[in-house]
């Protein structure tokens, strides 16, 4: 690999993967793999998915790609679909390429239309690699520290009864961008008084609410969204990684309240992969295999087997300190000794995340990972941390 720019800040661990299925990996050895990462959280439905092979090789025989002034009939079809599962009935989507632009995207229009000039997010949320959301300029944004904010009592983080969610100047605020769960991949979930409560005054001021769904969405959390766990439906979604299922498509789903509001303003956005048809195709077959393999109900099953299997482990004695997840969205702490952990997973062929100045390994299964994959990786997962 002397001519890859590796610029990612990950040691590269094996450069000669050729092959997959579902949750293995194979090196060109034939070497199988378990993928419990996912490829950073992308392949929803597995590796080398067969409908997803077969929806993308006959599309590729018509037509990928189109442009600004003529589209594809996939595109609404996609569009509706994903309205439907996000709840915002009668909004528009528009489909571009990564995580990273969905969300840039989404806060660019959220503040065409919004007069005030603050954006409120949490200090441990991640939105991308680029961009408004990745600079959290102190005159742009108010980031709010849940987790360290004082309130007394509260086991969950902030229940916002302190006085640093007091002092959140909300009438600055016409934005909150709220990332329903992964928390720089950490794996931790905001309680829902506190998110009713900013969702609230946000409303109230007749603000925006934005959920960055690019790592909870498409069913990672037992449901098809991270925020239908808070019971409010946003005015904008930003979709990514699962819903491509390792192609580059994502989606960002805005309201139709907040389409009125953008069309009286001289909102412009305009790149090359613009609401191309391949990803919107590829889309739309990842939904109907979430829907009809039942996959939403297997994710939270499968997640509190995966919890409860891993809770068991948590002793006096052992390095395991907690374990805590969604979905197939978990994360483990250890008291000490993540990294060994890390690499002697590694050595027995399972990939795991390490999660850099954590003592957190993190899980992220494809949802249609079998059981009997999830047996055999708690068995080792125990002989790993007792060595
Ligand atoms: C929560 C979250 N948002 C946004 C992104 C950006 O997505 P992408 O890497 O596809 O640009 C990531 C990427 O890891 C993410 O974890």
């Amino acid at each position: 690999m002397k001519h890859i720019i590796w610029s990612t800040g990950h040691q590269i661990k094996f450069d000669t993967i050729v092959n997959s299925d579902n949750c293995y990996l194979f090196d060109s050895k034939g070497n199988k793999l378990i993928d419990l990462e996912s490829g950073v959280w992308c392949t929803s439905v597995g590796h080398n998915n067969k409908r997803v092979n077969d929806v993308i090789t006959s599309q590729i025989n018509k037509i990928t790609h189109t442009g600004f002034c003529y589209c594809h009939p996939q595109i609404e079809v996609t569009a509706q679909k994903v309205l439907e599962i996000t709840g915002i009935n009668n909004g528009k989507c528009e489909f571009l390429c990564s995580g990273s632009e969905v969300v840039e995207y989404g806060i660019r229009i959220a503040r065409a239309i919004s007069t005030k000039p603050l954006v409120l997010t949490f200090s441990d949320s991640y939105f991308g690699a680029y961009g408004d959301a990745v600079t959290k300029n102190t005159n742009q944004w108010h980031t709010f520290n849940w987790l360290e904010c004082g309130c007394e009592n509260s086991v969950n983080g902030c229940s916002g009864e302190c006085n640093s969610f007091k002092n959140i100047p909300f009438d600055k605020i016409g934005i909150f961008l709220f990332e329903p769960g992964s928390s720089s991949g950490l794996v931790r979930f905001p309680s829902i008084e506190l998110i009713s409560k900013i969702v609230e005054k946000i409303k109230e001021n007749g603000g925006v609410i934005m959920c960055n769904e690019v790592t909870t969405g498409i069913g990672r959390t037992g449901k098809w969204f991270g925020y239908q766990h808070y019971g409010f439906t946003p005015d904008i979604v930003a979709i990514g990684k699962g819903v491509g299922n390792g192609y580059p498509v994502s989606i960002t789903a805005v309201s139709n309240s907040v389409i009125e509001q953008l069309q009286k303003t001289n909102f412009k956005y305009s790149q090359s992969h613009q609401n191309d048809p391949l990803g919107a195709f590829v889309a739309s077959e990842v939904i109907d295999i979430i829907e009809q393999e039942q996959l939403l109900e297997k994710s939270k099953e499968l997640g509190q087997y995966l919890i409860q299997g891993l809770s068991n482990l948590i002793s006096e004695k052992s390095i395991v300190k907690e374990v805590r997840g969604r979905g197939l969205m978990l994360a483990i702490e250890f008291k000490r000794n993540a990294q060994k952990v890390y690499e002697e997973l590694l050595n027995r062929g399972y990939i795991v995340a390490k999660r850099p100045n954590a003592e957190v390994l993190r899980l992220d299964p494809a949802l249609t990972i079998d059981k009997s994959e999830i047996d055999l990786f708690l068995k080792t997962f125990a002989e790993v941390i007792t060595a």
